[in-house]
């Protein structure tokens, strides 16, 4: 009987993956809360035919020499793959798998539930009434920006900014949007979105979301004089990477009453500091990174990344590769 691939899998991850790669694999689960500290990481992947990993382990040349020549492929459990080295893989014929599309939606939600959430103030006054603040009616009471009818700008129009665009539609918003490529004149036009460059749409948003992959070109795209250009009222949603935010200059923006108010999902780093500034404002709202994680999404992000992941240790193509031109590992 042949040796079964030799895989290691950086977290427990839900069984509507897991269970096909224990059972077709020879598998090592990392079982902590934690992800593998790096020496641990690196030793874990010697010798094995796949990896699976999350955002938090990062997959460079170091890692793959330890990994070793025999390597077939890297599955990330994420659609974003920021934290692996994708051209040191390509170099080395090693296909990287993602997971797309299945998250859409559920990220769309969590970006307008934070959307929501910032402008009506809803964990300000969730802290207001815990903390027995809540003395009586009042009419200036924690007001906040109307959502609907006020101007949406969406910063990266793929498949998550387009998903957020939609559910503006019902909010009766107008939606501006900015992206390195226009979208097709149909989406347009299904959307009723409108694209515009990076400075019309931060000087006209009543709220920014930001969808945009972490890039060299996309990192501390929003700046303090970005910030600056914003209306003093407006709130900004991430739900993208940290780093795409310039978080010391956010920080300043939302103390000193140049923009209105923040929701970040994804903070720069990540977890981001107890002790972190930002966390002290009553105009910034944090989750921790949660924006896939419904059931349904991570039982089929599992799915998916277990798919990716079976098919490069049998040197088959990956349902969902980011670097394609990889086809096969040998
Ligand atoms: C991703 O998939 O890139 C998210 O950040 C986690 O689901």
């Amino acid at each position: 009987m042949p040796e079964r691939p030799r895989v290691f899998v950086s977290r427990r991850i839900p069984s509507d993956g897991l269970d096909a790669i224990v059972e077709a694999c020879n598998a090592r689960v990392w079982e902590d809360e934690l992800p593998p500290p790096r020496d641990e990481l690196l030793r874990a992947v010697e010798g094995c035919d796949g990896i699976l990993t999350l955002l938090t382990d990062r997959v460079d040349d170091e890692l793959l020499d330890r990994a070793g020549a025999q390597l077939k492929v890297v599955s990330n459990f994420a659609v974003g793959f920021d934290n692996v080295d994708v051209a040191a893989c390509t170099r080395r014929g090693i296909p990287v798998g993602n997971t797309p599309g299945v998250l859409t939606e559920t990220t769309a939600d969590l970006a307008w539930a934070l959307l929501m959430a910032a402008a009506r103030r809803v964990a300000e006054g969730d802290r207001f009434v815990r903390a027995g603040r809540w003395r009586t009616w009042g009419p200036m009471l924690l007001m906040g920006p109307d959502i609907h009818g006020g101007t949406l700008g969406i910063v990266g129009f793929g498949r998550i900014g387009q998903a957020v665009a939609r559910r503006a539609q019902g909010f009766g918003m107008t939606v501006l949007y900015y992206d390195t490529r226009r979208a097709d004149a149909a989406i347009e036009a299904a959307l009723g979105a409108r694209f515009v460059d990076l400075d019309e749409l931060l000087a006209h948003s009543d709220f920014v979301s930001l969808h945009v992959n972490l890039t060299d070109e996309t990192r501390h795209l929003v700046n303090a004089s970005r910030l600056a250009s914003m209306r003093s009222t407006a709130v900004i949603v991430n739900t993208s990477r940290g780093p795409v935010v310039d978080q010391r200059a956010l920080f300043e923006a939302l103390r000193d009453g140049v923009i209105g108010a923040a929701a970040l999902d994804v903070t720069d780093p990540e977890p981001i500091d107890a002790d972190d500034p930002l966390l002290g404002l009553d105009n910034c709202l944090v989750v921790p990174h949660i924006a896939s994680a419904s059931r349904a999404t991570r039982g089929k992000m599992a799915a998916m990344a277990a798919a990716n992941l079976l098919a490069g240790v049998r040197g088959e193509p990956l349902p969902t590769s980011v670097n394609p031109e990889v086809r096969e590992r040998r």
